[in-house]
C-alpha cells in the first residue's frame, strides 16, 4: 500500500512539473495575441462574468451606458453594433429598450450561442455572430447610430490590429455615429504594458496616445470618465465617447 502511495505521489509531482514546464514553454513561445485569442475563444457565460469579477466596474459601466442612452436617445429607437459583445449581458442587452436593431460580434462561439438564445427568448431584434478581430476584416453592413467596443481593445495586444479596427469603423460609419469604448488604460507612457502569462494576455495602452490615435482616424472626443481605478496601480478602466466627424 505504502509503495503504491509513493508511486502515486511521484506521478503527481511529475505531472505538476510537466504541466509547469509546458506552461513556461507556452508563455515563452506563444505571442500575446495568440494567448489572448485562445483565452477568449474558450470563455462562456459560466467561466467569465464581469459582474462577479468586478462588481463596482460592472455597476459603473451599466450606469454610464444608461446615462448615455437616456441623454442622447430618449424615446428613440436606434441601430447599434457591439464589438466584443460577450453574451450581451453586460453591454447590448442593458440598452435593449433603445434598439430598433442590434448586431453583436465576438470571438467566443459559446458567448454567441448564449446571446442568440437570450435574444430569441426575449424577442429582441439582435443578431449575434462570431468574429475574430485579429483574423477577419471588420465589415459594417448596416447604417449604425452607435458602435461600441466595451473591453475589446484591451484584449487586442497588437497595435496594428487596434488601428485597423478603428480605421474600419471610421471609413464605414456615417458622420455623427457615436463610438463608445470601455478599456483599461495606463496613466503614463512609461507604465503602458502588455500583460502575458500562459493563460491570459492584454494591453493597457497610454491614455493620451490612445485618445489621440482614435481622434487622428476621424473622431472627436466628447467625454471620458474613469469607471474603476485598480487599487495602487497606474491603471483605470475608462468609458469614452467619440463622435465620427
Ligand atoms: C473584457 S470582455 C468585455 C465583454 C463585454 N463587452 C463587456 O463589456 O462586459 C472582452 C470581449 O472581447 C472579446 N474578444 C477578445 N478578443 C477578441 C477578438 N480577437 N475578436 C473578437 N472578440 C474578441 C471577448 O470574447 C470578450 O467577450
Amino acid at each position: 500500500m505504502n509503495v503504491l502511495k509513493k508511486i502515486f505521489d511521484c506521478l503527481l509531482i511529475m505531472k505538476n512539473y510537466l504541466y509547469g514546464f509546458f506552461m513556461k514553454v507556452k508563455t515563452a513561445f506563444y505571442s500575446p495575441s495568440k494567448i489572448s485569442r485562445s483565452f477568449w475563444s474558450s470563455r462562456n457565460s459560466k467561466n467569465w462574468d464581469l459582474s462577479s469579477r468586478y462588481p463596482e466596474l460592472q455597476d459603473a459601466q451599466t450606469k454610464a451606458l444608461i446615462g448615455f442612452f437616456n441623454k442622447n436617445f430618449k424615446d428613440k429607437k436606434i441601430k447599434m453594433l457591439d464589438l466584443g459583445c460577450s453574451d450581451g449581458s453586460s453591454s447590448i442587452f442593458i440598452v435593449k429598450d433603445y434598439l430598433r436593431y442590434g448586431q453583436g460580434l465576438d470571438i467566443s462561439s459559446e458567448f454567441i450561442k448564449t446571446a442568440n438564445k437570450e435574444a430569441k427568448n426575449n424577442n429582441i431584434n439582435v443578431d449575434f455572430s462570431t468574429w475574430d478581430a485579429c483574423e477577419e476584416e471588420l465589415k459594417i453592413t448596416n447604417s449604425f447610430d452607435v458602435v461600441m467596443a466595451l473591453g475589446l481593445f484591451t484584449c487586442i495586444t497588437e497595435d496594428k490590429v487596434f488601428e485597423n479596427i478603428i480605421n474600419a469603423i471610421s471609413t464605414q460609419v456615417k458622420k455623427g455615429t457615436y463610438l463608445l469604448i470601455k478599456d483599461t488604460l495606463s496613466d503614463t507612457h512609461d507604465t503602458q504594458k502588455v500583460l502575458k502569462n500562459h493563460l491570459y494576455a492584454a494591453k493597457y495602452r497610454f491614455i493620451d496616445q490612445y485618445v489621440k490615435d482614435i481622434c487622428d482616424k476621424g473622431f472627436k472626443k466628447l467625454d471620458l470618465k474613469s469607471l474603476y481605478r485598480f487599487p495602487s496601480e497606474p491603471y483605470a478602466s475608462y468609458f469614452l465617447i467619440f463622435e465620427k466627424l
